[in-house]
């Protein structure tokens, strides 16, 4: 069965779902995106999700449905493709407008596309550990906005798959690691506390990140510090993990050819994931 879209209005096979060749996305990248979990009809730290959409559409003037639109669109689609667990792909564009690179002058509909897809079965990711590496940041001074430009983004990951791993962490002009090219990267340092970076223009505020700092480690009563790291202290962490809506919390186990630890997954890490799942079980029955 071909999976079924939202598109601007209407439910549509994903093959007859088409856009413009003057939609501001395709043109510019001129939009904005959210990936949300859900399980058992549940969007699952939906409020983060939609929190972060509207703050990004507001610094990019972009006009945005009400999120009550936007989740019931969310529900009806889950229940066209017939799926209990998986994410949801939201994105949102300025609209269809000759190509100009000022906003357009006149009010225009945006475009609205929502798509869904089953959880993978997990690849055991957390189980094991990854590898990462360390590549320059590339990209521009707004990365708080969730923006579809990910162009630094996929060439970082594209790197790291090259290198035999399954994420880059961004070095920024002074040596610190600003985040993952699809993550928020962490530590456990060398006095046992948790360290991730602050929240400023130069990284995408995570919700998955979020749920961690508000819920998860004031329970688990780990301490945390918000400061940037170097990749020295990168190399020489305790622990090093990274997190995401789709991946919760990945364990490091190698970054760049600095193993770390003892080379397994870190009991800091494997805690909070496990911490983690017992909040989306709970939320998913709610
Ligand atoms: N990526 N940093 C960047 C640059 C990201 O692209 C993402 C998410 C995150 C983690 O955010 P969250 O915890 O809200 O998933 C951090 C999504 C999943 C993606 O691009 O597919």
């Amino acid at each position: 069965m071909s999976s079924i879209v939202y598109l601007n209005g209407a439910f549509t096979p994903l093959e007859q779902a088409t856009i413009s060749i003057n939609d501001r996305g395709f043109q510019f990248a001129d939009g904005v995106y959210e990936v949300i979990y859900f399980r058992n009809h549940h969007l699952i730290d939906s409020h983060y999700h939609f929190e972060r959409l509207y703050r990004s559409c507001l610094e990019m003037a972009l006009s945005c449905p009400a999120q009550k639109e936007l989740e019931s669109i969310g529900d009806d689609l889950i229940k066209k493709n017939g799926l209990s667990e998986g994410f949801i792909y939201l994105q949102l564009t300025r609209g269809v407008w000759p190509r100009i690179h000022q906003y357009p002058t006149e009010p225009i509909a945006p475009t609205v596309l929502m798509t869904v897809k089953p959880k993978q079965t997990p690849d055991d990711l957390n189980k094991f550990g990854v590898k990462v590496i360390t590549t320059q940041d590339l990209r521009w001074k707004r990365c708080d906005i969730k923006s579809i430009s990910l162009l630094p983004n996929i060439m970082a990951k594209e790197k790291a798959v090259h290198c035999g791993a399954k994420e880059a962490f961004l070095v920024d002009d002074k040596g610190y690691i600003t985040e993952g090219s699809s993550t928020n990267a962490w530590i456990v340092n060398q006095n046992g506390h948790l360290q991730t970076r602050f929240l400023d223009q130069f990284i995408l505020p995570g919700t998955l990140r979020r749920a961690l700092i508000e819920h998860v480690i004031p329970s688990l009563g780990y301490s945390l510090k918000e400061e940037p790291f170097t990749v020295d202290q990168l190399e020489g962490a305790v622990e090093v993990f990274y997190t995401s809506t789709t991946q919760w919390v990945v364990p490091v186990i190698q970054v760049n050819d600095k193993i770390i630890g003892q080379g397994t997954p870190g009991p800091i890490a494997q805690a909070l994931f496990n911490a983690y799942e017992s909040r989306v079980n709970k939320l998913a029955l709610l």
